[in-house]
């Protein structure tokens, strides 16, 4: 090899080797320009079948929550007519305005299907102001919209920024933009996750579970 061949190779080697450090540099993360909220286990308010005891739905353990519900459980409360549901509900924490985002792990196993696993509740008209499911391990904007795909057996990271100043939500699957749609007004609003039954094609039993759950307020 002569050495000026030596040098052109070396420089195309600097030359991708920079790239890559620049776009590392440069890749934004949905959490750029958040702070994160502290949380305590005060903030984690669990809703869960109203007639048994929550570590029959429920665990915690390892850093991990795991929620389950069966389609023939009963509402979380005894006047509700909604669909059963484990699900955290984030508390002290609603809002109004400005822009606020959820950030999690989650896991959901083969074979839950037809389950919201992660929520805004509250808007201007209606329940939510975000739904989304998984069917057949597929994400989904409540029953239609693809948010992502392939999701069973993994862990993956999900962020959701609901801006109610600037009318718009986000949803972020490992760090990647993967859905964008128009806020439902303003309300009183709360980030939820866990398994709540949608209302139809749900399997018998619905599991999820989650890990490093924050949230994050725009500076
Ligand atoms: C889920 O389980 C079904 C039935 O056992 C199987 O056919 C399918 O390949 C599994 N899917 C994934 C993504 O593992
Ligand atoms: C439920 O499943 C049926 C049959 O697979 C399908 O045609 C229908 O669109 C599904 N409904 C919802 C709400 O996903």
């Amino acid at each position: 090899m002569n050495s000026s061949y030596c040098y052109q190779l070396l420089s195309i080697l600097i030359l991708v080797g920079l790239q890559e450090n620049f776009s590392s540099l440069c890749g934004a993360d949905p959490t750029d320009g958040f702070t994160s909220v502290t949380l305590t286990e005060w903030n984690f308010e669990l809703q869960k079948p109203n007639d048994i005891p929550l570590e029959k739905r429920y665990s915690f353990e390892d850093g991990i929550r795991r929620l389950w519900v069966y389609a023939d459980d009963k509402p979380h409360n005894p006047t509700s007519h909604t669909q059963p549901r484990t699900e955290v509900r984030i508390r002290g924490l609603d809002y109004s305005s400005g822009a606020w985002q959820f950030e999690g792990y989650g896991f959901v196993p083969n074979g839950t299907s037809g389950a919201t696993i992660v929520q805004i509740h509250g808007a201007a008209k209606g329940p939510t102001t975000l739904i989304l499911r998984i069917f057949n391990g597929n994400m989904r904007y409540y029953s239609a919209d693809l948010v992502a795909t392939d999701l069973y057996d993994k862990w993956f990271r999900v962020n959701v920024i609901h801006d109610v100043d600037g009318g718009k939500v986000t949803v972020f699957i490992d760090g990647i933009q993967k859905f964008v749609v128009k806020y439902k007004g303003p309300g009183d609003l709360y980030f939820k996750c866990g398994v709540y039954a949608a209302p139809a094609n749900i399997s018998y039993y619905m599991e999820s579970r989650w890990k490093d759950i924050k949230i994050y307020k725009k500076c």
